[in-house]
């Protein structure tokens, strides 16, 4: 038995959901470009369930499934109320997201209606989570959400109290559209993990969320912000850059494990970082991202991933680095649960080996003799 060091390679699992074949990623087979440029969050969201496109009767049932469901338990408000000020936000979410089984009824009803309903729960409830999270850590107090309207406006409404704008609406819906899936990912593969011991859908996606903040993951997008307001100014931008090259640090936002000639999400992010630069009269950081992509790619070949570009589509959405991975995963989520239901269908407990590289023989002596 010779292991592969991060399972590089392995195909682990089938998967009808999404699928990246020669750099090109589709969901359930419409190539992300398309959905990209066309679709609302909720549409595909619905094509990652169900396996097709919804129509518009269909569309509309979901949206007000999402919408009765998008208000979260008093208990659990109150809950998020006690968390430290200083808290971590995914750790936050994490916990509040464990909490929500113990507000559901149904959490270890196994049949497949219980849980499409259960998706259905969580993909409208994160959103209220992250929003509340972010708002109680500014000593602020949660804005409950408004009805008929989508995620991606809700979201940013949750987060102010105030009407978003028009734009500011379309790029999130964009951004939401772009981090849905993306077949058997760190977070995806725990939370399939999780559930193929028949553990019910809450803990599926609590691992996920917990997979999801580490740097290496989720986590990059706020570690891509805080290197560009370290770095400050696009005069720093070579210097800085250039040490950590040099240093054969790791530069965040940069590489991929699948894709080795560019991630397809990242020229809609960065089309989208330019526009909201040019629209906000600063385009600073979109020049620095550009400056940086140009050092890091000409000289490591590396080319940046999906968080490289949403660091500054979300800062000038303004929306607080902190929020940035946890807004992953109120779009991930919807991955995250098809995946679940997926593994429910056709379940396997996952149980790989390890290669043993320890000590053998090794014979017990009392601990006295020690
Ligand atoms: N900066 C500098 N060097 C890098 C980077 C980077 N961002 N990424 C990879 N490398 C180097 C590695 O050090 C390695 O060099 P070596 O052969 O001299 O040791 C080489 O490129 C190959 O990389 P691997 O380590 O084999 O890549 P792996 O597939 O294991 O990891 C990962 C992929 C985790 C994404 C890695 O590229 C990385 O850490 N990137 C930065 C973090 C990041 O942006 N994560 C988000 C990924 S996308 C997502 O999850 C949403």
């Amino acid at each position: 038995m010779t292991a592969t060091k991060g399972l590089e390679g392995i195909v682990a699992a089938e998967s009808s959901i999404s699928s990246i074949i020669d750099g090109v990623l589709t969901y359930r087979g419409y190539n992300i470009d398309d959905l990209a440029e066309q679709a609302e969050f909720e549409e595909v969201a619905y094509l990652l369930w169900h396996g097709s496109l919804p129509n518009r009767e269909q569309l509309d049932q979901l949206h007000k499934q999402l919408s009765d469901s998008a208000k979260l338990p008093d208990g659990l408000i109150s809950q998020m109320k006690l968390y430290p000020k200083e808290m971590n936000t995914m750790a936050a979410l994490r916990s509040a997201v464990s909490s929500l089984a113990l507000y559901d009824p149904e959490a270890d009803d196994m049949s497949r209606e219980a849980n499409e309903r259960k998706a259905v729960l969580l993909q409208a409830q994160l959103p209220s989570i992250v929003a509340a999270i972010a708002r109680i850590k500014s000593g602020q107090e949660p804005v409950a959400p408004k009805e008929g309207v989508s995620i991606a406006e809700n979201f940013l409404y949750m987060l102010t109290g105030e009407a978003p704008e028009e734009i500011a609406v379309k790029a999130f819906n964009q951004a939401l559209v772009l981090h849905a899936d993306h077949e058997l990912n760190a977070s995806t593969f725990a939370a399939r993990v999780t559930v193929a011991t028949l553990s019910d859908i809450y803990s599926g996606v609590t691992s996920a969320i917990g997979a999801l903040k580490g740097p290496l993951h989720g986590g990059a997008n706020e570690a891509v912000a805080n290197m560009l307001y370290e770095i400050g100014s696009l005069d720093e931008t070579d210097g800085y850059i250039q040490k950590k090259l040099d240093n054969r640090d790791k530069i965040m936002g940069f590489g991929h494990r699948v894709y080795k000639n560019g991630d397809p999400r990242a020229k809609h992010l960065q089309k989208m970082s330019r526009e909201l630069c040019e629209l906000n009269n600063d385009t600073s950081m979109y020049d620095m991202s550009v400056r940086i992509e140009e050092l890091v790619t000409g000289q490591k070949g590396l080319k940046p991933n999906v968080d490289f570009y949403s660091a500054s589509v979300y800062t000038q959405l303004g929306i607080e680095r902190e929020v940035f991975t946890p807004i992953f995963a109120i779009s991930r989520v919807s991955g995250w649960t098809a995946h679940i239901l997926e593994q429910y269908e056709n379940n396997r407990i996952i149980r790989p080996r390890a290669e043993y590289t320890g000590p053998a023989n090794q014979r017990y002596i009392p601990v006295d003799l020690r």
